[in-house]
């Protein structure tokens, strides 16, 4: 962790703004109702708990845990669901909660997986975005930031399980 070279991309002031806005966005869009908020285990835990606490409509909690094989930072699209949720989302609007969408891979196997469980709506929401970096298409609802390839760590993400627990989120620097 010490040797791991690294700068502030987005401060926590940048990120709790951000966040606020979501929620915001996702308060309106969704007044009324009480969706179910998926969390993809284990690097949306962060943004997910601070996203849900700045909502102004009731929400249900549920996580869901993803194993793709791949080695290293790269995901090879072979996804399984390896924690799954507990509550059933057939006619239920559910929000997936992400931490980082790159390839598109892992988003839409898990999107796919859901659909198929007939929720009455399914949106997703991702912490940030690499847009240039899909595979497959693959388009959120709802973006905190949208960045450029490089790899972040902080705020929940990590690398080799080191640096979720850093509240800026950093670019990793060779
Ligand atoms: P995708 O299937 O390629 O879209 O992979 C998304 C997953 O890869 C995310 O859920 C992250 O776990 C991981 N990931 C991709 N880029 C980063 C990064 O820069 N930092 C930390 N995790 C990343
Ligand atoms: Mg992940």
């Amino acid at each position: 962790m010490e040797s791991m070279n690294k700068e502030v991309l987005f401060s926590r002031e940048i990120i709790d703004r951000r966040v606020r806005e979501l929620a915001e966005e996702i308060s309106g869009d969704y007044a009324g109702g009480e969706p179910i908020v998926v969390g993809v285990l284990k690097g949306a835990f962060i943004f997910m708990a601070d996203l849900i606490r700045s909502l102004r409509i009731p929400c249900k909690v549920d996580f869901m845990q993803l194993a793709s094989y791949g080695s290293g930072t790269v995901s090879s699209g072979e996804v399984v669901i390896k924690k799954d949720m507990g509550l059933p989302i057939a006619g239920k609007d559910v929000l997936i909660v992400e931490d980082i969408v790159d390839t598109g891979l892992t988003l839409s196997f898990l999107v796919k997986a859901l659909q198929d469980r007939a929720p009455r709506s399914l949106k997703v929401c991702v912490f940030l975005d690499k847009k240039m970096r899909r595979k497959i298409p693959f388009a959120a609802d709802y973006t905190g930031f949208t960045i450029d390839d490089g790899f972040v760590v902080g705020y929940g993400l990590d690398f080799n399980e080191q640096a979720r627990f850093l509240s800026d989120v950093y670019i990793i620097k060779a």
